[in-house]
């Protein structure tokens, strides 16, 4: 079982997927938590060179390049293995990060960057997207009030224009609404524990 983490900045994915792992695992089932871009030495490498905010001068088209790469990566050499053992893997971000954020936060052509992505992931698709969704602004200040705590602290993206931002929310809810099968909306303005329920419902259904 493959989930992945999606949604704007702040809405709390790597506590939600830390709750649920520990869930999983007391039924269990083998999780690997990961990230992206990250999750491997190669993506980590990757990570680090495309958050850093020194680096305003990165052209659109190499931005998506070097996600796709750390994605390349951490299919390859985590995800994929992971889920032949039969494990489950719980991913903060994946593909749909870079069809929000650079498709319709950057407003790039969505059908090259899928074609990009189906070629990064050999086709690898999620069997549950969770998105945690929240207003924009409540999620800029909730990272801006952990920011300091975070490794990367403010990084590239997150110090986008607003605007940029709202498309990217928007840009999930437009994800979520054609391809309803697999996405889940939780509202992350609820309580932690109350988006924790209701993701624990849906990934029940998927459980044997
Ligand atoms: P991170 O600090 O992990 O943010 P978050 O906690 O919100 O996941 O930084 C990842 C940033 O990279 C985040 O702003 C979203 C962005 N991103 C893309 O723009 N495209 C992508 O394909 C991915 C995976 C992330």
């Amino acid at each position: 079982m493959f989930v992945t983490f999606e949604g704007p900045e702040g809405g709390g994915k790597s506590t939600q997927i830390r709750l649920l792992a520990g869930w999983l695992r007391e039924q269990g089932c083998a999780v690997l938590t990961t990230r992206e871009p990250g999750g491997t030495r190669i993506g980590d490498a990757v990570r680090a060179l495309v958050l850093n905010p020194e680096h305003v001068e990165m052209q659109p088209e190499a931005e998506i390049l070097l996600y796709s790469a750390a994605r390349a990566q951490h299919v390859g050499e985590v995800i994929r293995p992971h889920l032949a053992r039969g494990g489950v893997v719980l991913s903060d971000r994946y593909a749909d990060s870079t069809l929000a954020y650079q498709g319709y936060g950057r407003r790039l052509d969505l059908d090259a960057l899928r074609m990009i992505t189906a070629f990064a992931t050999g086709n690898l698709k999620p069997d549950l997207t969770i998105c945690l969704d929240l207003p924009v602004l409540d999620g800029l200040q909730r990272k801006r009030a952990t920011a300091s705590e975070g490794s990367d602290d403010w990084n590239r993206i997150e110090r986008e224009e607003l605007e940029f931002h709202e498309r990217v929310r928007a840009g999930y809810l437009e994800l979520a609404r054609v391809e309803s099968e697999r996405w889940w909306v939780v509202d992350a303005r609820q309580s932690v524990e109350q988006a924790q329920a209701a993701i624990r419902a849906r990934v029940q259904q998927l459980l044997p």
